[in-house]
């Protein structure tokens, strides 16, 4: 069945101005969905709105708003007129790579709203008219680094942690009440922010970096079937060895060692 049939006809993307997000949006817009892209560029939103529209005619609404504010959730509300959402991707996320100690205690505080307190909002927002109606779906973004600690990369890791926890017990909650949810929790991926964090390719350990279309479309193949999907089978082996096989204190310090060296800290 196809997502509109299964889900209904809008999907809001947050976070979907390029990279992981505007690869969620391609995908649904050749699904046949309309979409409400949210970010805080306007010129990179547009330009993707046009494209989308253009080559799958979709109907696609931009709304610029910065998801780490406290009002993020009810601006984006207020700009949706009462549309009704039918699928959400909370994909934005801010990160901080360095020593702890060193990070703002304002950019710690953004990173907390961006990647924890508007997705808890959301989901709760627009998932609430999801249950009445019967159906829906959501998708959170995480990622490997919130499977254990992660060294020089603990704030972003932790929330990443908080969003896997927070969809798979929303998937148990809403699974029979016709709202389907998933956490897809992506390896490095190609996206321009990766790649302008200028990682050094780490020597040991490294599973091959994923295309955002690859990550995106393994989410949608399990989203109904699973509360968590680990994309790459690079990045499912590499877990499973951390997860499984190694000690708790080895994971994480293989992890920490990885990050250190990929970023020269
Ligand atoms: N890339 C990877 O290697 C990787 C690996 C694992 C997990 N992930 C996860 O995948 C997701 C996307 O990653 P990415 O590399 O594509 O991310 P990204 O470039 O850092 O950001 C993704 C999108 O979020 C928007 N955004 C960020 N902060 C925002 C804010 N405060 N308010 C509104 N929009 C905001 C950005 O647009 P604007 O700048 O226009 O606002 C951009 O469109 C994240 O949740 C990340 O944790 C990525």
């Amino acid at each position: 069945m196809s997502l509109t049939h299964r889900y209904g006809r809008l999907a809001l993307i947050a976070g979907a101005s390029e990279g992981l997000g505007a690869a969620f949006a391609r995908f649904l817009a050749s699904e046949g969905m309309d979409l409400v892209l949210v970010a805080r560029r306007k010129e990179p939103l547009e330009q993707l709105a046009e494209a989308l529209t253009g080559a799958f005619g979709i109907k696609a609404y931009c709304i610029c708003c910065d998801l780490s504010d406290a009002y993020a959730t009810q601006s984006v509300q207020t700009e949706l007129a009462g549309r009704e959402v039918d699928l959400l991707v909370y994909n934005a996320a801010l990160s901080y790579i360095g020593p702890f100690e060193k990070n703002s205690q304002e950019h710690h505080q953004r990173i907390a709203g961006t990647n924890m307190i508007t997705p808890l909002r959301m989901m709760q927002v627009f998932g609430a008219p999801m249950l009445e109606r019967g159906k829906g779906a959501m998708v959170l973004m995480s990622s490997l680094a919130g499977f254990q600690g992660s060294g020089f990369l603990a704030a972003y890791a932790a929330t990443k942690a908080f969003n896997r926890v927070l969809a798979e017990s929303l998937w148990y909650e809403w699974k029979n009440r016709g709202v389907d949810v998933i956490s897809c929790c992506a390896g490095a991926t190609a996206t321009p922010n990766f790649i302008n964090t200028n990682p050094e390719k780490a020597r040991f350990f490294a599973p091959r970096v994923q295309e955002p279309s690859e990550v995106v479309e393994e989410c949608f193949r399990r989203l109904g079937k699973q509360p968590s999907c680990i994309t790459g089978r690079g990045n499912r082996f590499a877990t499973f060895i951390m997860q499984k096989l190694m000690p708790r204190k080895m994971a994480i310090t293989l992890m920490g060692d990885t990050t250190r060296k990929m970023y020269r800290l």
